[in-house]
């Protein structure tokens, strides 16, 4: 895909309406010897009702963590901070409740797929489980597994139910857990790196896919990646992580055009534009911190060519700038207008 913004055709935002999902001060911990590590560290952010947010984000910064801290995957972590979606807090749910929310009113997608499917069911076995598991009966399972394949375009998708994962090409296993995570028609996707593993071809098979869907149901979509060249096409807002914290979070347009924050910056210097000489790439010097090094101060300063004595000391927060939200004590200039 193209890597140009475009915000047309979305929702306009709806004004005084309650956000479909709120995180506030998410913090996600692990115990290391008698400490605890954070290793999301303080994450707020809300989406609203049929919003698409990219979370982008070298690996390693905590953009899983937080996603399956959302549903409540991270069993040996601990969380603490708010998680409200479709008004209820996700952190105070018992586990009875927390698996009607799962493939209820939130589904997700991972990036391997088949490291989540079984190869010894079927697919339509593993598609209607979903709704098997809620009560629903086998034959009404399976007739919405049948709709929702047809709905991913899968041809012949009555005979592909009976069929196993290793008959399934790379996409066609992508549609597969994609039709895992709506089948319980869900307000909220988490695509965590779902073309990642993908080819070029299929990856922008799988992403109009999910333009398509996501509008025709009013999804709003978490769309985590490494890969800011996707982005643009499909996002409404970008949400940029380093070291476990959002740095800046802006409307796809306004941030690609002007970024604030100089990590932001650095990401997109790093992609290939059809505007821009290829050859002039710059990538960031050095790498992120681990989880359990990360620095005083600003986590991004050792990395940055704008840095001063500030940035070593006092840890910037996510404050308002320019109708963005930048954790940065020298942003880059607004954009000229
Ligand atoms: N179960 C775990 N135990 C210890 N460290 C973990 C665990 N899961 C993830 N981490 C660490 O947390 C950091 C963030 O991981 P992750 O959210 O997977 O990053 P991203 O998805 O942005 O690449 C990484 O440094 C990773 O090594
Ligand atoms: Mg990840």
């Amino acid at each position: 895909m193209m890597m140009q913004p475009n915000p047309a055709g979305r929702p306009a935002p709806v004004p005084g309406e309650a956000p479909l999902l709120s995180v506030d001060n998410l913090c996600v911990s692990i115990r290391v010897d008698d400490r605890s590590v954070n290793i999301v560290d303080g994450v707020s952010f809300s989406i609203r009702r049929g919003e698409r947010v990219a979370l982008v984000g070298e690996s390693g910064s905590g953009k899983s963590v937080t996603a399956r801290a959302l549903m409540r995957l991270e069993r040996r972590m601990k969380a603490t901070g708010s998680i409200v979606c479709d008004g209820r807090d996700i952190l105070k749910l018992s586990d009875g409740e927390m698996r009607r929310v799962r493939g209820g009113t939130i589904g997700m997608v991972f990036q391997d797929p088949m490291s989540f499917l079984d190869p010894l069911r079927t697919i339509g076995d593993q598609i209607a489980e979903t709704l098997r598991i809620r009560g629903v009966s086998r034959r009404d399972a399976e007739r919405k597994a049948l709709h929702i394949l047809d709905e991913l375009k899968v041809e012949r998708a009555a005979e592909r139910l009976t069929a196993y994962p290793h008959e399934f090409s790379g996409g066609m296993r992508q549609r597969v857990v994609l039709a895992m995570a709506l089948i319980g028609d869900p307000r909220l996707l988490i695509a965590d790196e779902p073309t990642t593993a993908l080819d070029v071809r299929v990856q922008d098979q799988v992403l109009a896919l999910l333009d398509e869907i996501s509008r025709s149901r009013g999804l709003s979509v978490l769309f985590i990646t490494h890969d800011l060249g996707i982005v643009a096409g499909f996002a409404d807002r970008v949400m940029v992580m380093y070291a476990g914290s959002v740095v800046e979070d802006g409307d796809v347009y306004s941030t690609f055009a002007a970024p604030r924050h100089p990590y932001t910056r650095g990401l997109l210097d790093a992609v290939p534009r059809i505007d821009r000489d290829s050859d002039r790439l710059a990538s960031i010097r050095g790498t992120p911190p681990h989880v359990f090094a990360r620095p005083q101060g600003c986590p991004f300063h050792p990395r940055c060519d704008r840095a001063f004595e500030r940035c070593v000391i006092e840890r910037p927060v996510l404050r308002e700038l320019g109708g963005m939200r930048v954790a940065c004590h020298r942003p880059e200039p607004e954009a000229a207008r």
